[in-house]
C-alpha cells in the first residue's frame, strides 16, 4: 500500500471516478473550491505524483515549483488554459484533457443559450412568474427566427463544427473563422464559408458564437473594435473562455444598444462577473454550464482518471495527453 502513487482530486466528481482511482492509488479528495488559489495548491502540491484538476485551479509555474514528484496532471476539462503548459514541459510533467466527450453537450448547451437569448425565454418567464401574463398578444415578446440568419463561428474545432451542424438544421447560413481552414469536404458538408478576417466575420454575422481556445492570440479577441463593427441587430454568444471577450467592452456595448444582445456562459474572472454585465439589457447569463449533462461530466471524469492511471500505474486506457 505504501508504494502506491499519491493523487489529489481537487474536488468531488462522480463517485465512480473516485472509486476507480481509489482502487489503484492513495487518493485525497479536496472540498469544492478549496484549491482555486495558487496559495492553496502550493501548500499541498509537493505531496503528489498526480493531480486530477479542475479548470478553476491555477496551476502556475510557482505552483509547479513546489511539486518535485509530480508526473501527471489530468484536467477535468477540454480547455487547459489554467495550466502553465511550458512549465510542465520543462519539468517533464504530462498533461491530459478531456476532448471529444463533451462536444455534443457543449453544442447543445450553446444552442440552448442562443435560443433562450433570441427568443427571450428568461425575460418572458420572469414576466409570467411576476404575475404579468394577461393572455396572448400578437406583439408579445417578439424575437428572432433562425432560418436564413448568418451564424459566424469563431473556432471551427469539434465544438464549433457540432454547433454548425445543429444550426444548419435550423436553416442558418454558416460563415466561420479558424486558425486553419477546414477541408473542402467539411466546408461542403456544412455549406460553411471561411472568412479570414475576424472583423469581416463580425460585420457579416447576425449571430456570432465563440468556440476558439483561449490563447495569447484570442485573449480579448472580442474587444471594443470588434463590437463596433458588429451589426446593431446582431447577438454574441460566448461558451468558450471568458477572457476571449473584453467583458467591460461588451457590457458597454450592450448598455449602449450597440448590439442586440449577448448569451454568456463564461467570464473573465470566474466566478466574479463584471458588475455592468449583470444588469446589461438583452443578456442571458449562465454559470459555465454548457457541458453540464450527467453523461458528459461522468465521461470527462473517467477520461481524466484514465490519464492518471496510465501514467502512474502503467495502464493502457483511452485518454488524451496534450503534453
Ligand atoms: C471545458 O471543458 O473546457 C469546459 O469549459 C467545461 O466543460
Amino acid at each position: 500500500m505504501g508504494t502506491r502513487p499519491r493523487v489529489l482530486l481537487t474536488e468531488p466528481v462522480f463517485p465512480e471516478v473516485a472509486y476507480l482511482l481509489h482502487q489503484h492509488v492513495e487518493l485525497d479528495v479536496g472540498e469544492r473550491g478549496v484549491y482555486n488559489t495558487e496559495a492553496a495548491l502550493k501548500a499541498v502540491f509537493g505531496q503528489y505524483d498526480g493531480v486530477l484538476s479542475m479548470l478553476s485551479n491555477p496551476i502556475t509555474q510557482a505552483v509547479l515549483e513546489t511539486a518535485p514528484r509530480l508526473k501527471v496532471i489530468a484536467n477535468h476539462a477540454v480547455g487547459y488554459n489554467n495550466i502553465d503548459i511550458d512549465a510542465c514541459k520543462s519539468r517533464s510533467i504530462r498533461v491530459a484533457n478531456t476532448p471529444g466527450v463533451l462536444t455534443d453537450a457543449t453544442a447543445d448547451g450553446t444552442l440552448a443559450l442562443l435560443l433562450a437569448l433570441v427568443r427571450r425565454i428568461p425575460e418572458a418567464q420572469q414576466h409570467l412568474r411576476d404575475g404579468n401574463f394577461d393572455g396572448w398578444h400578437p406583439t408579445g415578446f417578439l424575437g428572432l427566427e433562425l432560418r436564413g440568419q448568418v451564424l459566424g463561428i469563431i473556432g471551427m474545432g469539434r465544438i464549433g463544427t457540432a454547433v454548425a451542424e445543429r444550426c444548419r438544421a435550423f436553416g442558418m447560413q454558416i460563415i466561420y473563422h479558424n486558425r486553419k481552414r477546414a477541408s473542402a469536404p467539411a466546408e461542403a458538408r456544412l455549406q460553411a464559408t471561411y472568412i479570414k478576417n475576424v472583423h469581416e466575420l463580425a460585420q457579416q454575422s447576425d449571430i456570432i458564437t465563440l468556440h476558439c481556445p483561449l490563447s495569447d492570440a484570442t485573449h480579448h479577441l472580442v474587444d471594443t473594435a470588434f463590437l463596433s463593427v458588429m451589426k446593431e441587430s446582431a447577438y454574441l454568444i460566448n461558451a468558450t473562455r471568458g477572457p476571449v471577450v473584453d467583458e467591460a467592452a461588451l457590457a458597454a456595448a450592450l448598455h449602449a444598444h450597440q448590439i442586440a444582445g449577448a448569451g454568456i456562459d463564461v467570464y473573465e474572472q470566474e466566478p466574479a462577473i463584471h458588475a455592468s454585465l449583470l444588469d446589461a439589457p438583452n443578456t442571458v447569463l449562465t454559470p459555465h454550464i454548457t457541458s453540464a449533462t450527467h453523461h458528459t461530466r461522468r465521461q470527462m471524469g473517467m477520461l481524466a482518471a484514465a490519464a492518471i492511471l496510465n501514467e502512474l500505474c502503467g495502464m493502457d486506457l483511452k485518454c488524451n495527453f496534450v503534453v
